[in-house]
């Protein structure tokens, strides 16, 4: 069984895909960690993110001991992967992966923005999940407070809405939901209780 969630930054998607994978014993791939290492790779060898070349060279070097670098994890770098996902070369280079990845046994959870309707359009289970952007850049601030940073709410907000802009009206594998995905909007409900609504869509699929 294949589970694909997307949905925007801080939407909640990555902790219910841990989750979700861990309750059911399947594997579990966070794709914009690809992303990310990819425009990583680019800022650590000294280019930038807008070199469409050096990106799609990055990706097609891409190793999958790349996505354990906690370093990923900076909005610095979410926001280069935002500029670095919009080359096609890059995407393409980074399919077969994902792929390969999804059809393994005994199952895949695989969050990202493209999963349902490019990496793996027939998965048994689709879940969109959306959440207010304010919403959204209050989780990022207190999960960057966690880190000991101090992030100012409306930049925070700003860079959010620039994020969604761009992956939403790019050329290739835009951001959307896929036509057949279960909408799950996480404004008003915490991390345990978009847990338990994707498990009963999960429960109800195996049903059937
Ligand atoms: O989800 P995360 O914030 O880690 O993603 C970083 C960036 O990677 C996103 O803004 C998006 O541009 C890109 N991405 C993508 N397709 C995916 C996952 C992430 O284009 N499946």
């Amino acid at each position: 069984m294949i589970i694909a969630i997307d949905g925007p930054a801080a939407s909640g998607k990555g902790t219910l895909g841990k989750k979700l994978a861990a309750h059911l014993n399947f594997r579990h791939l966070d794709t914009g960690l690809l992303y990310r290492a990819v425009a990583k790779a680019v800022l650590d060898a000294g280019g930038k993110p807008e070199d469409q070349q050096a990106a799609a060279a990055a990706a097609r070097n891409f190793n999958p001991a790349w996505i354990d670098d906690p370093a990923l994890r900076t909005d610095k770098i979410g926001s280069a992967a935002s500029v670095v996902s919009a080359v096609p070369d890059v995407r393409e280079a980074l399919i077969d992966f994902q792929r390969k990845f999804a059809a393994s046994p005994p199952g895949a959870v695989l969050d990202g923005r493209d999963i349902g309707t490019v990496i793996a359009p027939d998965a048994e289970v689709k879940i969109f999940v959306t959440a207010a952007p304010e919403e959204r850049a209050r989780r990022r601030c207190r999960e960057l407070e966690g880190r000991g940073e101090k992030p100012e709410f409306e930049a925070v907000l700003a860079d959010i809405k620039k994020r969604d802009e761009r992956d939403a009206n790019r050329a290739v594998a835009p951001f959307k939901a896929a036509d057949d995905a279960h909408m799950l909007d996480t404004t008003e409900l915490n991390a345990d209780a978009a847990f338990a609504a994707a498990v009963a869509l999960v429960e109800q699929v195996r049903r059937r």
